[in-house]
């Protein structure tokens, strides 16, 4: 392989850029996890994980990928043979019923296309049929990273409320928060699951459960086997800054940093740029006459977009050349989608000219593939970044 000079680009949806700073307040020396200075390091990142889940609510960290932390939501609040109710948005909510399927749950799977989110009147039509109320949780991936859809949960959450229906709200937020507005308590989600390496700017390694009292309150009858995910004992010895088990020290200290960060810009700054780089890499995707996989205005993604390309063009070819020429890792089509899309991640630790050499580093990879393409798609999201 040929040597390569300045900074990779991973424009992958996350895994995402990881500061410098963080890197170096991870680099800090491993410390005794049962000792003072540790139950300090604790106790400052579970009170300032709250704000970033919109939570007053314990939120649990697992050293574990998001894949453990949707296993332990379903742990915790679920007994075998309960019904989930699920919607096919994308590939992850497809691994997620999966999941659940493979834990003894009953999953209702509602159909998709892959380029919309879950329907909030279907919600409504398919928990008011539930008169029995024998769904007992609604699973719903608010960012489907594989597709750039993103979900309107507080629209899920009205129509659970106006079919009067007792079920939990499970949300997957593993690429958007962080990145994308979202409200744990306001928007009445019984348990919020998250991974530590997309919004968070942090490397892969921690799992997240945000937990409403009607989580905590179903947790103590749940009948699913649990162990390693059990959050009674975690929230436990989270009361003291510790954890029952190893945690994984050196991220805490970089989730520590990154969550001072986030306070730093302001989280309704942070969505407002997300939001405004999707913007922009949409006008390039305009310009060039190509498709966006996302098909309601309402829903595009705040974190990534995915690109759809003329029939008898490779989306792998394409990232294949842009990875060998600029030095640009983009996200592959997963799934249905795989081969058909490639997905630009624009999140984290990212700022204007990252988006500007991006989008170049695409349109000229999208040349050198002989993907039919019109001029202008880099110049149309350049003057959207010339305004605020
Ligand atoms: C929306 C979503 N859910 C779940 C996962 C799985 O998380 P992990 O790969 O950290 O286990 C991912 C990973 O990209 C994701 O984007």
């Amino acid at each position: 392989m040929s040597r390569t000079t300045g900074r990779h680009f991973l424009q992958i949806p996350g895994p995402s850029s990881v500061p410098d700073e963080v890197l170096r307040a991870m680099s800090a020396p491993t410390i005794d996890h049962r000792g003072p200075d540790f139950a300090e390091l604790g106790l400052a990142v579970l009170a300032g994980l709250g704000p970033v889940f919109g939570t007053t609510n314990p939120v649990v960290v697992y050293p574990s990928s998001g894949t453990g932390a949707w296993e332990a939501a379903l742990v915790n609040t679920l007994s075998p043979g309960d019904r989930v109710l699920s919607f096919e948005t994308g590939h992850f909510a497809m691994l997620w019923q999966a999941m659940a399927t493979a834990l003894g749950l009953e999953v209702d799977l509602v159909p998709g296309d892959w380029r919309h989110g879950v329907d909030p009147d279907v919600v409504e039509e398919r928990l008011t049929a539930d008169s029995g109320h024998a769904i007992k949780a609604v699973c719903v991936v608010h960012n489907e990273t594989s597709t750039g859809v993103t979900s309107r949960v507080a629209e899920v959450r009205a129509a659970m409320d106006r079919a009067g229906h007792p079920a939990l709200l499970l949300v997957d937020t593993i690429s958007s928060l962080g990145s994308i507005d979202y409200r744990h308590d306001e928007w009445g989600v019984d348990v919020t699951v998250s991974g530590s390496q997309k919004g968070l700017m942090l490397p892969p390694g921690l799992g997240f459960n945000a937990v409403s009292d009607g989580a905590l309150a179903a947790s103590r009858s749940a009948g699913l086997k649990r162990s390693y995910w059990d959050w009674e004992p975690i929230l436990e010895a989270n009361q003291r800054g510790y954890w029952p088990y190893t945690p994984a020290t050196n991220l805490l200290y970089g989730l520590r940093e990154t969550l001072r960060m986030l306070d730093e810009e302001g989280l309704p700054q942070v969505f407002a740029r997300h939001q405004r780089h999707a913007e922009a890499t949409r006008a390039a995707v305009r310009g060039w006459g190509l498709e966006i996989l996302c098909a309601d205005e309402r829903e595009h993604s705040g974190v990534l977009t995915a690109i759809m390309l003329p029939d008898q063009h490779d989306a792998d070819e394409v990232r294949r050349i842009i990875l060998e020429r600029y030095d640009m890792s983009l996200g592959a089509g997963l799934g249905k989608v795989a081969g058909k899309v490639f997905r630009i991640g624009h999140l984290g630790h990212f700022n204007d000219l990252t988006l500007a050499g991006t989008l170049s580093g695409v349109q000229m990879g999208l040349r050198l593939a002989g993907v039919p393409i019109d001029d202008g798609g880099v110049q149309a999201a350049l003057a959207r970044l010339e305004q605020p």
